[in-house]
């Protein structure tokens, strides 16, 4: 069984987490979440994946080579120029050989997908969708299916008074190749406001998969943030890397932690990452590799990449650092704040309400305070 995995996009909303990392290749829990994805699916029995990428597609190479390493077949095929959903598997149509598990490169889920492979060929079906409920469905697109799931319509953005169902597109398809010669070659082109309406138009078999599996876009900062506190809080299935050191504080390999130190979990710990005397780590926190925590700083909700420097008595509250920043001491970071790769901050800034500080900012003492 063969997959492709949508790597095409530019990330513009997990930016600037995504300025210089591919939104696949950002960090789960220390792990690319590209990485995350593909051994689910090795484990699923799915061992030969096509990755269609466009962006810096060098990085997905030079991290995931061949799949040898994960244990499968990979291949990396970059696009001309992005070619949208759709358009970006028409360009993988000659490698494809029988009904194909597509999947967007941004979606954190448990699904099952044996079941529902199962379901697409119980129902001898061309388009299998699978489908999540949501509780405010206005900003979602709605797929309607009569009660043999077979689907009836699609609903862009609805309003309240037209919606019939809360079941949106979870961004995980089946679809036998045949269906492709829709798709019109060397084009920009779409499922959901292309190939999926002709198909509603032509007639062949399309079924929706309805599912409470857990469901999560990574792709935005508040739900990449919500992501780490449910895989840590237990909500999603997930096998940590670490050593259980205590309860529910994984540690990745060797850390230094000073006696006094105070560590909460669910909280993981990258391997080489120093806590220093009196620091305090409440999860649901990450903190990457290589990272230094100084005195009695403050951690909650937090996210790290690796490599950064907190210095004493900082507070990081639900909040994202990406990777090689130096954080000056009693600076405060709280409220969704995301701060790019390799940023110098001095001391007493104060960082709150979902601000996004792009890479290599140096900021002086109290340079952000109020
Ligand atoms: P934003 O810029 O933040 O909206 O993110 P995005 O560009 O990733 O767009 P979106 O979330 O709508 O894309 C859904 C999935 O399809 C993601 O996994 C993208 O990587 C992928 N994708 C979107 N457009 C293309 C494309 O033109 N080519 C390829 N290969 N993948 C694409």
């Amino acid at each position: 069984m063969k997959a492709v995995i949508l790597v095409g996009g530019l990330g513009t909303r997990l930016r600037p987490l995504t300025c210089n990392t591919p939104k696949p290749m950002i960090p789960l829990v220390n792990q690319p979440f590209i990485e995350w994805m593909l051994l689910r699916l090795r484990d699923q029995g799915i061992n030969e994946v096509i990755l269609a990428v466009q962006y810096l597609a060098d990085r997905f190479r030079a991290t995931l080579g061949d799949g040898s390493r994960l244990g499968m077949k990979l291949h990396v095929v970059e696009e001309p120029e992005p070619r949208g959903t759709a358009g970006a598997v028409k360009n993988v149509e000659h490698l494809l050989d029988g009904p194909t598990f597509i999947f967007n490169g941004d979606v954190m889920t448990d699904l099952d997908l044996q079941a529902m492979l199962a379901f697409h060929r119980e129902r001898q079906s061309k388009v299998t969708i699978s489908l999540t409920p949501v509780e405010d469905p206005t900003q979602f697109g709605l797929v309607e299916m009569d009660t043999n799931n077979h689907v009836k319509r699609f609903l862009e953005k609805p309003r309240v008074e037209d919606i019939t169902t809360n079941l949106i597109n979870a961004g995980t398809y089946i679809i036998e190749p045949d269906v492709f010669r829709y798709v019109p070659p060397n084009q920009f082109y779409m499922f959901e406001r292309g190939l999926f309406p002709v198909v509603l138009q032509t007639g062949d078999p399309m079924y929706g998969f309805p599912s409470r599996a857990y469901w999560t876009d990574i792709g935005k900062p508040q739900t990449y943030i919500d992501v780490h506190h449910d895989i840590l809080i237990g909500k999603v299935k997930y096998g940590f890397r670490g050593t259980e050191i205590a309860n529910r504080v994984w540690l990745e390999g060797d850390a230094t932690i000073h006696p006094s130190a105070q560590i909460v979990g669910p909280v993981v710990i990258g391997d080489g990452t120093v806590v220093e005397r009196g620091a305090r780590i409440i999860g649901p926190t990450v903190l990457g590799a290589r990272c230094h925590i100084g005195p009695d700083a403050s951690l909650e909700g937090a996210v790290l990449w690796d490599d950064n420097t907190i210095g004493e008595a900082v507070t990081l509250r639900n909040s994202v650092l990406g990777r090689g920043n130096s954080i000056g001491p009693k600076t405060f970071i709280s409220d969704g704040a995301i701060i790019g790769d390799d940023c110098s901050f001095g001391p007493e800034n104060r960082l709150e309400r979902g601000i996004r500080i792009w890479p290599g900012t140096v900021l002086g003492e109290k340079a952000i305070s109020f």
